[in-house]
């Protein structure tokens, strides 16, 4: 694992973090309702998920069996060749995938976190050895939530990369409480990392973009559950915050039309990633009604994600913007 210089972060600010429990008797809310659900098209209160602290987090790799960099004839558009490309939450889960997926597509890379530990962000595990040059990947601090952090993360990079042409805003979580139940620091919390964080990447990135007078192509990690209410998890400021993104993305794609910089939004399904599938493990029960509704029958792999945003990022898709493209097996079709 790559250690980043010793900052603060989830892990190492307990006192942030309020206990459910305390944070119930503060807001003097009742606990949660006892009664079940009539049918699937309702929320369930017993269906809680606290986004666990980064100790308790599982660690993930880059995937391996994507076919890696393509060498036969493609369309040259869909390249990456020559583009420094940012990803927030790169240091797991989707993010980590993206970035590697970038990667394949010619991209150096920054990977963004503040998880103190990104891991080993070097060429040989990220390019499956196919590029004929050798890329730079970079792993960098930032709380996506705090606009001081965020432009010295920016610095940062352009210092070490000389430029960015690319941004994927993918750091972000997801809890459920009933609202009536969820502690107003938490939600603040929430839509701080999912929301602010998001707005902050990409108006600093569009500050540098517009300074060098260069086009240049952002990816929101948005949600399906910003244009859907899931169930049976309850989940409201968590799905306000990605109809939040998948909106921000369409409003900055206007504003930022006169200088070639693209901005859309990914809305991802139901991803089976390493720490969704420690949740599932957990409640079977949840999985099997998540994957009924589905109709291709299946959750989504991290790597489903690669082509999307590489289409989106690249020349292939330069009259594309303000897009929402869902990667959702279908879910919000039916
Ligand atoms: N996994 C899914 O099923 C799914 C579905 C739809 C949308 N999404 C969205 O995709 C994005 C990535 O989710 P994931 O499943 O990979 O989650 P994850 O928890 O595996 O990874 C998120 C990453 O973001 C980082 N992060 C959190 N807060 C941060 C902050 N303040 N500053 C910097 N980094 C921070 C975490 O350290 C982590 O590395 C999120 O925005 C999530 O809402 C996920």
């Amino acid at each position: 694992m790559l250690r980043l210089a010793a900052r603060r972060t989830f892990a190492s600010a307990p006192a942030r973090r309020l206990p459910l429990a305390a944070a119930r008797k503060f807001h003097s809310v009742p606990p949660p309702r006892q009664d079940k659900p009539g049918s699937h098209s309702r929320t369930d209160a017993e269906v809680e998920f606290e986004y666990p602290p980064e100790h308790e987090l599982p660690s993930s790799e880059p995937v391996s069996g994507t076919g890696g960099q393509y060498v036969k004839p493609t369309l040259a558009g869909f390249s990456l060749d020559g583009n420094v490309g940012v990803v927030t939450g790169g240091a797991r889960g989707l993010g980590l995938v993206i970035g590697q997926g970038m990667v394949f597509s010619g991209a150096d890379l920054a990977l963004v976190d503040m998880n103190s530990e990104i891991p080993r962000a070097s060429s040989g595990s990220l390019t499956a050895d196919t590029r004929s040059s050798v890329p730079k990947v970079t792993a960098h601090y930032a709380d996506v939530s705090d606009a001081d952090s965020v432009e010295a993360c920016i610095a940062e990079i352009i210092q070490q990369h000389g430029k960015i042409d690319n941004l994927v805003t993918s750091a972000g979580f997801t809890e459920n409480f009933e609202a009536t139940n969820y502690p107003i620091d938490r939600v603040r919390k929430l839509w701080g990392v999912n929301v602010d964080g998001t707005y902050l990447f990409a108006t600093s990135v569009a500050r540098h973009l517009m300074e060098r007078k260069s086009p240049g192509s952002m990816v929101m990690i948005g949600s399906m559950s910003g244009a859907i209410v899931n169930v049976p998890q309850p989940q409201a400021p968590y799905n306000a915050s990605k109809a939040a993104v998948r909106h921000l993305a369409a409003s900055l794609a206007v504003e930022w039309a006169h200088a070639g910089i693209r901005v859309n939004c990914i809305s991802p399904g139901y991803m089976l990633t390493a720490l969704t599938e420690k949740i599932l493990d957990e409640k079977p029960d949840l999985k099997k009604k998540w994957v009924s509704l589905i109709p291709q029958g299946k959750m989504g792999l991290p790597q489903d994600l690669m082509g999307p945003v590489a289409f989106l990022l690249s020349d292939a898709s330069r009259y594309v913007t303000g897009a929402d493209i869902r990667v959702d097996g279908g879910y919000t079709l039916t």
